[in-house]
Order: C-alpha cells, then structure tokens, then sequence
C-alpha cells in the first residue's frame, strides 16, 4: 500500500474563487465535435504554470483569468 499523503485539494471559498493547493496541473480544455457537431472528445489546449497554491475566478470578472485577481471582492 503507498503511503504517501495526499495533499492536493480545491476549496470553494466564500463568494469568492477556487483556492487550489497541491501542484495540481491546470490546463484550457475544449470540447471537439464529430462530422454531426455531436460531442466527441476533450482536447487539451493552453497549460498553465501552476505554483502550490492558486486561485481560480468563480466570479467571471477577473481580468487575469482564469485565476482570480481580486476583483470578486470590490462588487
Ligand atoms: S473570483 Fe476573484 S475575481 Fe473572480
């Protein structure tokens, strides 16, 4: 059995953004869409540089997104 700790969580603050801790990758996905334009697959895009804790905008405001730059708490 791995016992390794596991440390990596996202907590949903308050009226505020994502709090992620732990390295957690983070990368822009979009869904691509066979002949039909049905759903077809995930591809990944854009990756991000991710410290051991960041923030993510829940709020849609956030001129740094997708992390949360503060903006949140001024509405
Ligand atoms: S959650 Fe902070 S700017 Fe959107």
């Amino acid at each position: 059995m791995n016992d390794a700790k596991i440390t990596a969580r996202i907590l949903i603050s308050e009226d505020g953004p994502y709090v992620v801790t732990g390295h957690i990758p983070l990368a822009k996905q979009t869904i691509s869409t066979d002949t039909d334009g049905g759903s077809e697959k995930w591809t990944k895009g854009k990756t991000y540089p991710t410290p051991e804790k960041y923030a993510l905008c829940r709020c849609g405001q956030s001129k740094k997104k997708p992390f949360c730059d503060g903006t949140h708490a001024m509405s």
